[in-house]
Formats: C-alpha cells, structure tokens, sequence
C-alpha cells in the first residue's frame, strides 16, 4: 500500500508533522510504503483558472513543482493531508495544492455520478493543528474540506484534529493526540508485514 503525505506547514518538525510522522511509523511498520512531500519547500502556483482542465486535458496544464505531485497523488493508495490552522482555515501551502486538485475534476463533474478522473478513490487522512484550545473554535474547516473532496476522489476523509498546541513539539507532549494516530494507521492500513 503507498501512503502519500502532504506538509502543509512550513515548520519541519512542526505539531502537523510530528503527528503525521507517527502515523506514517505504524504504516509503515504495518509494510506500507510511504512517501512525504514538504509544500513549503516546492516552488508551486494556485490554480489559475484556464479551464484547459475541462476543455482540452486531462491534466493540469501548469508545469512547476505540483506537476509531479498531482501524479503521486493519483498513483497513491491513502493521502495524508496537514496544515496548521492560519487565520481560521488551512495554510496557504496546502490550499494551493487543494485547488490545483480541480484538474481531476471531469467536465460537468457536478451532474456525474463518477465526478473525477482518479483511478480509484482513496481514503484521505486530515491533520489539523491549531493553537487555541476551545475545540469549538474553527471546528468547521475539516468538515467543510472533507465534503468537497468527496467529489475530487478522496472518498471519505479521516480527520485528526489537534487544538491546543501552539508552541513547535507541542504535540509530541500530547499522549492522546499520539494514540489517535497510531490508531488510525491501525484502522486503515492492512497488516502485511505479519508472518
Ligand atoms: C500565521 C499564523 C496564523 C495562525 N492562525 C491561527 C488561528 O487562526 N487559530 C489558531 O488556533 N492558531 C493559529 N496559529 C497557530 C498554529 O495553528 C499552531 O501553532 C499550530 O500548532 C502550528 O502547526 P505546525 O507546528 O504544524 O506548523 C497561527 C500561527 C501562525 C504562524
């Protein structure tokens, strides 16, 4: 099984990272193959909206840093998303990723039954950090991506959420955010490394 993580934040070692990474150690301890891309370090451009997409290709037209990524993306068994929470909703890092996701989009996808062009839909993982501690507070960005990308492949999405940590390693402290992951491995990667 591939596994393909996203860093949407531009901290390395940062409370999103630190959570992925543990979830890529019990993927991969369960033989998964896993593969991590940092945003930040790519030199990428947000969708510009030319339509070619829908009108003449199949693939995004853009050729930069995300070219090969969107490839990965559909070559993939199981993505990883992260981002912090910036000013309410995701970076602009991973946005930019998340609209340049529209070239799967097939022409008139909103009456298609089978909207995209994925080979085969993929589960999605979505960690979310964020400093304040009321979980109430900016509750609505991963219920509000996750619906969207419904349409784009990802079928369904499997949020881990993490409030109350600000500070970078933050969420290293953080025993229950830590078990969440490592659960969600457990939940979504088939063992294939047993005897
Ligand atoms: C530019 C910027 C904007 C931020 N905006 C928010 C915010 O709106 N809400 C919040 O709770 N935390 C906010 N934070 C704090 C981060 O979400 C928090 O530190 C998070 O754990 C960072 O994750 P990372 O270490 O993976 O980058 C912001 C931090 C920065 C640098």
């Amino acid at each position: 099984m591939k596994v393909l993580a996203l860093y949407g934040s531009p901290r390395k070692d940062g409370n999103s990272a630190i959570l992925a990474r543990h979830f890529l150690t019990h993927a991969e301890k369960r033989g998964a193959s896993v593969e991590e891309i940092n945003l930040n370090c790519l030199q990428l451009r947000g969708c510009q909206a030319c339509n070619l997409c829908k009108t003449k290709f199949e693939t995004c037209v853009l050729k930069d840093d995300l070219t090969s990524v969107l490839a990965a993306i559909a070559e993939a068994d199981l993505l990883l998303f992260t981002s912090p929470v910036y000013y309410g909703d995701v970076s602009a890092q991973l946005k930019m990723l998340i609209d340049r996701t529209f070239a799967f989009l097939r022409p008139g996808y909103i009456a298609l039954e089978q909207p995209n062009r994925l080979p085969a839909p993929k589960p999605l993982v979505f960690i979310l950090t964020q400093g304040h501690r009321d979980s109430k507070v900016f509750a609505d960005i991963l219920p509000r991506y996750s619906d969207l990308f419904g349409w784009t492949g990802f079928a369904k999405t499997y949020p881990l959420r993490a409030v109350d940590v600000y500070h970078q390693g933050d969420a290293a402290k953080r025993d229950d955010l830590l078990v969440q992951a490592q659960t969600l491995a457990e939940e979504l990667i088939p063992n294939s490394s047993a005897g």
